[in-house]
């Protein structure tokens, strides 16, 4: 007899988030996230304090998620984990603590792509939104990167366009630093442009072949715009933060969302979606929502709480490759760099 409930137990801790999830047939009954303060003090993740707090961390989420769903280990039908893209130490935390409860389990283990998960997140089923049709073009914008992808199916990827060195979401926490705001700083720079005029200050644009960004110039440029401006007044930031935080958040956006309007006309595709932490920011959404009107195209935005790091998105990948029998072997290792 075919089996109707599939329970996906997913982990996720490739950076600084330690997540677990429940899933039944891709509906999210359970998504706990324990987040790491300590990074805060450093202006960014220190690798070696992400691998120990996620040590620390794992058990108490696993136990949450199993408490808040009310699923027992038994009926569990697949464990999922996310191999890479991220950094080693995170990520052999998430990838050992799975492999182990597979094996004590003996039921499959599914390790799924980061970048894959964020766009998957569109798939969670909830009420909240309308889901993406394929063939769709998903912006992808995190921490670590930034990637214009052609997704023809629920795994069938192709990356049109993508960074040729740092990701937009370093971009926002770079300048966050220079501001001297706490890290993560994308979400702060998010908060002060609410009251800020974004056409106060123009800040240059760097250029990439074809449908690559380039973001490694324009934090440069940020930092000088900075000290010039401090060398002149030392109260600047102080007396500009929402105008700057405005004027820089505007640039990064049209930057990244030009190439992806030119990607749409070039590959005549109606469906666009952003995904990955960046796609939290308010004056993204706000623009894609525009994008509707001015292309005669659909968008999709994925549910706030799913842009950032999430178990929930991985097992929604896994969800997928459960269906095709997609397993993965017990000898697997992280990929620190593993590709789309
Ligand atoms: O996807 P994510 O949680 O982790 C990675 O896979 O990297 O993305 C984290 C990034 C950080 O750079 C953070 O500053 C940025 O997403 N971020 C934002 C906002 N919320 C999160 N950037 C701009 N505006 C936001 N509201
Ligand atoms: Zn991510």
């Amino acid at each position: 007899m075919k089996k109707t409930n599939i329970y996906i137990l997913a982990i996720e801790s490739s950076c600084d988030d330690t997540s677990c999830a429940l899933l039944c047939n891709a509906k999210v009954l359970s998504n706990i996230t324990a987040g790491q303060k300590i990074h805060e003090r450093y202006g960014g993740v220190v690798p070696e304090l992400a691998s120990r707090d996620h040590q620390k961390n794992i058990v108490p989420v696993v136990d949450a998620v199993l408490a808040e769903s009310g699923v027992l280990l038994s009926e569990i039908d697949a464990v999922a984990v996310t191999r890479g893209p991220g950094l080693m130490g995170s990520l052999l935390v998430g990838l050992s603590f799975a492999k182990s409860l597979a094996l004590a389990l003996n039921r499959p283990l599914i390790d799924v792509n980061h970048m894959q998960g964020h766009v998957l997140a569109h798939f969670i089923d909830s009420d909240y939104q309308k889901k993406p049709q394929f063939p769709f073009l998903c912006l992808t914008v995190s921490g670590g990167h930034t990637q214009l992808v052609l997704v023809k199916d629920y795994l069938d990827f192709e990356i049109v366009g993508e960074t040729i060195d740092d990701a937009i979401g370093e971009a926002f926490d770079k300048a966050a630093k220079i501001l001297g705001l706490a890290y993560p700083g994308g979400p702060l720079i998010d908060q002060f442009a609410k009251k800020g005029n974004p056409s106060s200050f123009r800040f240059a644009a760097t250029k990439a072949d074809g449908y690559n960004y380039s973001f490694s110039g324009i934090k440069t440029s940020f930092l000088y715009f900075i000290q010039k401006a401090v060398e002149k007044d030392k109260d600047f930031i102080e007396k500009n933060i929402h105008d700057v935080c405005a004027s820089y958040q505007n640039h990064l956006v049209s930057v990244v969302l030009k190439h992806a309007w030119k990607a749409l006309g070039d590959l005549q595709i109606k469906h666009f979606a952003i995904a990955g932490g960046v796609s939290a920011n308010s004056e993204l959404r706000r623009r894609v929502n525009e994008m509707e009107g001015e292309l005669g195209i659909q968008t999709y935005i994925p549910e706030f709480q799913y842009c950032t790091d999430n178990a929930a998105m991985i097992g929604m990948a896994a969800h997928y490759k459960y269906l095709k029998s997609d397993f993965s072997k017990m000898d697997l290792s992280p990929s620190a760099r593993m590709p789309l």
